[in-house]
């Protein structure tokens, strides 16, 4: 499992240097990008698109141009969450946010410039794929990041307006739950998936995107900074609501753990009753891993 995660996560990080190489005019504005990127993320979002890809197609190289757009996507996420005007945060996988290693400007502009480039990224090789997939792909992804997704989660998330269950699975599937089910739902849509099994491997996606947000804040209080490669306690230093805040740590492992069983039974019965070539012992594996995962 952790060499098939490592290679794609490797083939993912091979095609980002050469799309992010001389990808702007402006030197600096292309160092922050690359600073903002190549600083070793899990690339979880690329892994679950090119995985989801190979349910239906074994060629998942094919795949990387949009496995490797969701991480500028993500990585742009991350510079803008980081900055004084949002979380405030001094440490991003490992190193100096880029607001601090540069300047504000510098980190909002290189944000703004991954958002452009993933989707550059993924016009330049639309034709790889049936016009008619690259496009849904395209749409799906978005969409996702949003004033439909992300953009709407990291909205209610900052305006800490909910406090109820319901209201914060809301905003976790939008502000991280979005970008998660893009990744899996554009795996399956370049791969030819038929929307029955799009609809199976959303309903899958779903789980893992709460999973992924309830660990991210169990973690932010359990975790220690040099393992975590951020701050730990961002969450309390900025009063966040979160479901840590509202139920405890022990409560939110509960939570993972069913989530993380129904996302599994999800993956089961996908193989069970829809015509797939691939295998989804990986995507479970990843489950796991994500449920389980100590940074
Ligand atoms: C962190 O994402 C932000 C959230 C959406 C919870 P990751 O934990 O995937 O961060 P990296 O990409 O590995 O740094
Ligand atoms: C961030 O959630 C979600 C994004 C869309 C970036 P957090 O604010 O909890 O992420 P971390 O903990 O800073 O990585
Ligand atoms: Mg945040
Ligand atoms: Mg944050
Ligand atoms: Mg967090």
């Amino acid at each position: 499992m952790k060499e098939n995660l490592k290679n794609k996560a490797k083939l993912t990080e091979d095609f980002l240097i050469s799309e992010l190489q001389h990808c702007s005019e402006s030197e600096t504005l292309n160092e922050i990008m690359e600073y903002a990127v190549l600083n070793g993320g899990k690339r979880l979002r690329p892994v679950l698109l090119l995985s989801s890809y190979e349910l239906f197609e074994p060629d998942f190289k094919k795949a990387l141009p949009y496995a490797a757009a969701l991480e500028m996507i993500h990585s742009y996420s991350l510079v803008h969450d980081d900055l004084p005007a949002m979380d405030n945060d001094d440490l991003r996988r490992g190193k100096p946010t880029c607001h601090k290693q540069f300047s504000e400007f510098g980190a909002i502009l290189a944000g703004d410039a991954l958002l452009n480039l993933s989707f550059e990224t993924m016009l330049k090789y639309a034709d790889t794929f049936p016009l008619e997939r690259s496009l849904a792909a395209m749409s799906y992804i978005a969409k996702a990041a949003g004033a439909k997704g992300m953009c709407a989660g990291q909205m209610s998330d900052m305006e800490q307006s909910v406090s109820d269950f319901q209201s914060l699975c809301k905003m976790y599937r939008g502000k991280t739950g979005a970008l998660l089910k893009a990744s899996v739902a554009a795996g399956g849509i370049l791969g030819g998936a038929t929307a029955a099994t799009i609809a199976y491997l959303e309903q899958f996606a779903d789980k893992i995107g709460l999973i992924f947000q309830i660990k991210d804040d169990v973690l932010d209080v359990t975790a220690d900074e040099i393992t975590l490669g951020k701050p730990v306690l961002s969450d309390e230093k900025n009063e966040k609501i979160t479901f840590v805040s509202q139920y405890g740590i022990e409560e939110c492992n509960k939570l993972i753990e069913t989530y993380k069983n129904e996302a599994l039974a999800i993956l089961e019965e996908l193989e069970q009753n829809l015509n797939i070539s691939g295998s989804v012992l990986f995507l479970k594996q990843l489950t796991v891993y994500m449920a389980e995962r100590n940074h």
